[in-house]
């Protein structure tokens, strides 16, 4: 259901996971892709700070670098953090890192598309959103009708929902049916010459926040 559960070289179990720095880039690779870049953070803290004003318990699907996650966590009106990821091995760099994470956060590990049906009703005050998913994930329309009223029932009423940044700033089909109210933030951006995943490697990125009326 989630992410590549192949490695690169086609084999069954969890894909390779590897940070890897060089020519002043940090880049994490999962199954031979990019899929977290330090470039993001100033987007990664501006989508946390955007969260943080919406209340103090929060709630995250990927850890990746944890630059959003550590933002939060560090935010003063932060209760609690939980961040769920999906490999181990993602947990281990980042604990690696970072030995000493804030008393505010917790890593859980889980795939968010069995784990959203768990979430308690109008448990969190805000989602950040940010997994590395497939296309043909990303495409399943039934799929996402089924798991977007999940996030929206853990939401309290006035609860935020924000996925990871657009280079498009057209609102996501997965999200905005299931709800009324957004809020859009532009921000200029500038990826790395070697970055694959944004449409141009500089322009404007969107955040969008998906309010629970
Ligand atoms: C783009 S990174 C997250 C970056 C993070 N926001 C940061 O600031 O570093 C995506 C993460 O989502 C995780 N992931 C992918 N599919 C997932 C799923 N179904 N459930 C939970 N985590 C998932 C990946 O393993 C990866 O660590």
């Amino acid at each position: 259901m989630a992410q590549q559960q192949n490695s690169p070289d086609g084999t069954a179990g969890s894909p390779a996971v590897e940070l890897i720095e060089q020519n002043g880039e940090v880049t994490l690779s999962i199954g031979g892709e990019q899929a977290m870049q330090a470039w993001e953070r100033d987007l990664m803290w501006a989508s946390a700070d955007l969260l943080c004003r919406h209340g103090q318990d929060f709630y995250e699907v990927g850890l990746g670098l944890g630059l959003s996650a550590l933002r939060i966590a560090r935010n003063p009106a932060t209760r609690r953090h939980t961040v769920l990821e999906l490999f181990d091995e993602v947990e281990e760099l980042f604990r690696a890192q970072h030995p000493e994470p804030p008393p505010t956060l917790t890593i859980e590990r889980g795939d968010f598309f069995e784990r959203v049906f768990d979430l308690p009703s109008e448990s969190i005050d805000g989602m950040f959103f940010d997994p590395a998913l497939e296309m043909d994930v990303w495409k399943d329309e039934a799929l996402w009708a089924r798991v977007m009223p999940e996030v929206v029932r853990a939401l309290r009423p006035g609860g935020v929902f924000i996925p990871f940044f657009s280079t498009r700033p057209e609102l996501r089909w997965q999200y905005v049916r299931h709800f009324r109210t957004v809020r859009v933030e532009r921000h200029p951006y500038r990826a790395y010459d070697t970055t694959t995943y944004t449409h141009g490697t500089s322009g404007d990125a969107y955040i969008q926040c998906f309010y629970k009326d």
